[in-house]
Formats: C-alpha cells, sequence, structure tokens
C-alpha cells in the first residue's frame, strides 16, 4: 500500500523522519510517495503551496501523511493545511486526547484519566476565508454552516462514536447567539441523532462546554464543534494531555485523508533536532489504524507509552530533573522498546486486516443537496449602507426614496436596532443595516431588490445586500438586537 508524505515546513522534516524511521523498525508494510507541499512550494511560485504532481499523486493515493506547514500571519499566502483540508473535502477532523502516562499535567496528579475525541467540522464556518472590507472601518466575514455539510460530519461523528463504544456524544455550539448558523448544525446533530438511539446524545454550550473540560473533563467522550469553536477546544483539550506536542488529527473524507499533528511548524526550534515527534507519531498511527494495520499501530503505541512512562522526554515536557533527549534518541528508544508493554493504557492487539483502498476516482464535483422542499419566497432586503448621519436622518432618506415600493422596517448598527427605537448610547460605525419589506404583502422577485438597490444607491454607498427570504411559514433570517 502506498501512501502520499510531505514533510512540511519547520521541524516538520525532523519529527517525520523520526515517524519513518520507527515505521520501518517496525515492518510497517506501507510505501511511500514523497510529494512537494510546503510554504517552500509556495515561494516557488505554487499559489496552492503544493505542485501539480504532488496534487495528482494525493488524489490518486486518497491517503497524505503530512508535516505542518507555515502560514504567514494577518497578510499573504492563504494557509496552505486549511486550503488541502477543504479542496480535497476532509470534512471531519478526528482528534483524540488521552492522558500519557509519564506525561504529568494537572489531571494525571488527580488521578483523573483523560479519553476525549474531538470532531471537529472541517471545511465551512469562517474557514471559509470570505472576507471583505466594507466601508474603511468595517470588515466582514461570512460564516458558512450548510445543512449537508453539518450532515457530513455529524453521520461520520456518530458512526465513529458507535463503533468505539462511546458512553455519550455532544454538540457543542453557541445556537443561542447564532441561532440559524449554530441553530442548524444543531438541528443536524439530533437529526442523525435518532438513527442511533442506544447513543446519549446531548449538546452544550461552547462556553460551558469549556468550564466543564477543564473542571469535569471525564465526563465528556465524543464531543462534535463546528470549525472554530472545535479548533479553539481541541487546543484547550490538548492542554488537557500535556501540550501540542501529545495531540494528533486525522482529516477524514470520503476520497482523501489527511493525518498531521495539530501543531505547527516549531519555528524556534526549527532545524535543531529538539522537537518532540509523539504527535506526528499518534496521528501515524491512527492512519495505520485507519488502513487496518491495528498490529503495527499497537506494538508502536504501546512502545511509545513505555518509553513516556520510563522518563524518556524532549525538553518541552517531562521531569526536568531528568536530562532531555533530542528527537533522534526520542525515536530510537521508542524502536528499541519494541515488544515492552506500559504498566498503565497499554493498548490490546489486534491482527492486520488491511483491506484499505483508495476510493474509485470521480471525474465531476459531487453535488450534495439536502433536497429540502419548503416553498421559497422574497419577502423583502437587508441593504447595507455606507453613512456616518444619525440614524433618523438615514431613516427619512431612505423613506422619502423606497416608500412607494418598500416599507422600512428597522436600521440596525452592527446587530443592534437603533430605528424606529433604540439608545443614543448605542455606538455607530459608518456602516447601518437598512431592512426592507414588503410595502403591500406581495411576494417579490429580484428585480424588485435591483430596484431598490438602484433607488438607494443614487444616494448613499450600498456595500452588501442580503435577501429577506422565507421557507414555508418560517423566516429564514435573524431579527436586530432590539427588533
Ligand atoms: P506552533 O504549534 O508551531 O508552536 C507553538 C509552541 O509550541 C512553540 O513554542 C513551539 O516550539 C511549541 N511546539 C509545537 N510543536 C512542538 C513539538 N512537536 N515539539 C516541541 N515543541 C513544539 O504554533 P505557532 O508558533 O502558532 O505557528 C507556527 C507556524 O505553524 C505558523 O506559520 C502556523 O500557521 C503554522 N501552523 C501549521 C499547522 C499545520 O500545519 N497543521 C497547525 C498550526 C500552525
Amino acid at each position: 500500500m502506498k501512501i502520499a508524505v510531505a514533510k512540511g515546513d519547520g521541524i516538520g522534516p525532523e519529527i517525520m523522519e523520526a515517524v519513518l524511521r520507527i515505521f520501518k523498525a517496525n515492518n510497517v508494510p506501507l510505501q511511500y510517495e514523497m510529494v512537494e507541499m510546503g510554504k517552500w512550494v509556495f515561494d516557488k511560485g505554487f499559489n496552492n503551496g503544493m505542485t501539480p504532481e504532488a496534487k495528482q499523486t494525493i488524489e490518486q493515493l486518497g491517503l497524505l501523511f503530512k508535516g505542518p506547514m507555515e502560514t504567514p500571519k494577518g497578510k499573504g499566502v492563504k494557509s496552505i493545511n486549511v486550503t488541502a483540508r477543504k479542496t480535497w473535502n476532509t470534512y471531519a477532523n478526528k482528534r483524540v486526547f488521552k492522558s500519557l502516562h509519564g506525561v504529568d499535567t494537572v489531571f494525571s496528579k488527580a488521578g483523573i484519566p483523560i479519553n476525549i475525541t474531538i470532531v471537529r467540522e472541517n471545511i465551512e464556518d469562517t474557514y471559509g476565508g470570505i472576507e471583505h472590507m466594507l466601508t474603511q472601518d468595517v470588515a466582514l466575514c461570512r460564516r458558512f454552516i450548510t445543512r449537508p455539510g453539518s450532515m457530513q460530519v455529524m453521520r461520520y461523528a456518530f458512526e465513529m462514536a458507535s463503533k468505539k463504544n462511546a458512553k455519550r456524544i455532544s454538540c457543542g455550539h453557541k445556537a443561542n447567539i447564532m441561532k440559524i448558523t449554530d441553530g442548524l448544525f444543531l438541528e443536524c446533530f439530533y437529526e442523525v441523532a435518532k438513527e442511533y438511539p442506544h447513543l446519549k446524545a446531548d449538546d452544550i454550550i461552547v462556553d460551558d462546554l469549556c468550564m466543564k473540560l477543564v473542571t469535569r473533563p471525564d465526563l465528556f467522550d465524543v464531543v462534535v464543534l463546528p470549525n472554530l469553536q472545535g479548533d479553539i477546544v481541541s487546543d484547550l483539550c490538548a492542554g488537557l494531555v500535556g501540550g501540542l506536542g501529545f495531540a494528533p488529527s486525522a482529516n477524514i473524507g470520503d476520497h482523501i485523508s489527511i493525518f498531521e499533528a495539530v501543531h505547527g511548524t516549531a519555528p524556534d526550534i526549527a532545524g535543531k533536532n529538539l522537537a518532540n515527534p509523539t504527535a506526528l507519531l499518534l496521528s501515524g498511527l491512527a492512519m495505520l489504524r485507519h488502513v487496518g494495520l491495528f498490529d503495527n499501530a499497537a506494538t508502536i503505541e504501546n512502545a511509545l507509552r513505555y518509553t513516556l512512562e520510563s522518563g524518556v522526554h524532549t525538553g518541552d515536557f517531562g521531569n526536568k530533573a531528568i536530562p532531555a533527549v533530542n528527537t533522534t534518541e526520542f525515536a530510537d528508544a521508542i524502536i528499541g522498546n519494541f515488544g515492552k508493554i506500559p504498566q498503565e493504557g497499554a493498548v490490546a492487539f489486534a491482527s492486520n486486516a488491511s483491506t484499505y483502498s483508495p476510493a474509485a476516482a470521480i471525474t465531476v464535483h459531487p453535488m450534495l443537496e439536502s433536497g429540502q422542499q419548503k416553498s421559497e419566497a422574497i419577502v423583502g432586503a437587508d441593504l447595507f449602507i455606507q453613512c456616518n448621519q444619525q440614524p433618523s436622518a438615514l431613516a427619512a432618506l431612505l423613506e422619502a426614496q423606497t416608500k412607494d415600493l418598500f416599507k422600512l422596517v428597522t436600521i440596525s448598527n452592527r446587530g443592534t436596532q437603533v430605528w424606529p427605537t433604540g439608545s443614543v448610547y448605542t455606538n455607530l460605525v459608518n456602516q447601518y443595516r437598512a431592512r426592507f419589506e414588503s410595502s403591500n404583502e406581495k411576494a417579490l422577485q429580484q428585480a424588485d431588490i435591483i430596484a431598490l438597490y438602484e433607488r438607494v444607491s443614487k444616494h448613499v454607498k450600498v456595500c452588501s445586500v442580503e435577501l429577506l427570504n422565507q421557507w414555508g411559514d418560517q423566516k429564514a433570517y435573524s431579527l436586530a438586537q432590539g427588533q
């Protein structure tokens, strides 16, 4: 079986070399096709951070084992990691956080074992990176949560939880505030939950989840979250088990899956042979299990756990009274411990059952549609308008221009209603949202909204327009705070 391997940037090549050496020493029956991917490839002029040959190889083999890749902050190249996850539709990001004996944490000292699996939606949310400046003062990020995308991740999470006999599956969200986006994510969670009545399924608001994870982490088993919240909560969980050096990650898709550590390129220690390869090794072990190489995975994980138990550590963790080893020595110690069984957390052996084969190639984009059948009507529009006048002045201007066509219902600023009622204590920025509805209850056409836009744009700058839709008798938009 062949997999694609990208060493990555920073500490990537060092830790990848260590992990592949451990695999080779354990006769893992895999062949590795090295592909060119990373910031260094972007610097050579490849905009998506990979060569066309690398893309072709990964799509053909269906499995990518990768080191971390650098993303400059604030400006410049988009994250190669996020691009890869999104391009290949690895919709579920599974991150397993388990206590490791020998890695001291507050919880290990208190005798509280941790075994939490985070499933993070991996494609949507603010990670679409669809951002615009609407005025020179106002930035907007569009947040997409879709029904088919949420269903994909929920189906994966429930199936995985069921197979591992999870005691509980929880959905973390902020649907109390983002009623439509997080509300849809939560709705999909409970829809799929109906198919798994033997699993205890519940939901928890993400801030409460964070508090409970640091006070009673043992209460949780599988937790599924939207992308950004999942990103933050999984780093929190990494902290519970000893830090980023122990956090593996599997990006699961129907055709292509990507295995990588949660941590980044660690530029502060790159090239010094100091990095801890454990997170990448654990990600590699998840990959071995994904392809059915259970026996190899068990031997290596037991050797890793034995090594940690015996006090061997890299500089980022462990007993400071025992000198740290470097990356190469850490890998050597694991290889030397093949066949040893740790006192705690030993992994049971299972025979290899490597039945994996890449999914059949496809020639067109899969179209994901949930087939909702409710009737659709346009009942109004929100116009986002650049303006630095008082709300009443803007309202007078808008009403004068539009009242024969539309009813001006509300004006809000940063989501808070400031007209027809509101408080002068609400600070304003130079961008308003004006909500218009049909003045005669008649269904509207897109052309009506264009006419509205045309009229208003003669007097003020319209930065953006959003239709107000209605599905059946249900409003498909949120109300302004205070409306
Ligand atoms: P980082 O994870 O690279 O480093 C944070 C801290 O943890 C540093 O002090 C680092 O030395 C330490 N650390 C991380 N991994 C370690 C390891 N294996 N052994 C020992 N110490 C380790 O996060 P940072 O500095 O925010 O990001 C650096 C770069 O990595 C950025 O360009 C970022 O975009 C990228 N990145 C890439 C990821 C990926 O490829 N999946 C994920 C996260 C960040």
